[in-house]
């Protein structure tokens, strides 16, 4: 038996002013597009700004469901646009925050499970990797250079060949 380990290395700021001033615009545009959520149900609204490599900017927001499991992520959404208007451009980054009346949002929030497995169909569909930048309305922000590296053992087309 031989044991092994994962990890993975992600940059930690201590807010957006010490981004780069393409990941700060980024990130803003996700904070503000949280205001655009459908989120009735949860009252957590997700906002997700994508850059596309032809530097166009791309939004999306949860949009929930009286039929919770029907409801979908903010980065599904963006995916979805994204992929529809330009199927041969890649996006290169994607910031992702939230906002909610429960508790203050000074944290970063990371995808969820289905949202890593899109993100990396979409890295591997064009070959590029995607910059995640997480926070909050405000505080420390996270930076993965590839959302392959939050999904370890991921299950990918390889198998279906
Ligand atoms: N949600 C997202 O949009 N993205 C995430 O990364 C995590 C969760 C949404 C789904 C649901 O509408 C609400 O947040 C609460 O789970």
């Amino acid at each position: 038996m031989k044991q092994h380990t994962y990890g993975f290395n992600y940059e930690v700021y201590d807010d957006i002013s010490q981004l780069s001033t393409a990941d700060a615009d980024l990130l803003a545009a996700a904070r503000l597009v949280t205001n655009k959520a459908y989120a009735p149900y949860s009252k957590f609204n997700v906002g997700a700004a994508a850059r596309l490599e032809n530097g166009e900017l791309l939004l999306g927001t949860n949009q929930e469901n009286a039929s919770y499991p029907v409801g979908i992520c903010a980065e599904r959404v963006l995916l979805g646009t994204a992929a529809t208007l330009h199927p041969d451009i890649p996006v290169v980054a994607m910031a992702i925050s939230f906002n909610t009346t429960k508790e203050i949002s000074n944290h970063p929030i990371s995808p969820c499970g289905m949202c890593r497995q899109s993100l990396l169909e979409y890295e591997t569909r064009f070959h590029k990797p995607i910059r995640l930048i997480m926070g909050g309305m405000q505080g420390p922000v996270y930076v993965v250079e590839s959302a392959k590296q939050m999904l370890p053992f991921a299950f990918t087309g390889e198998e279906l060949k």
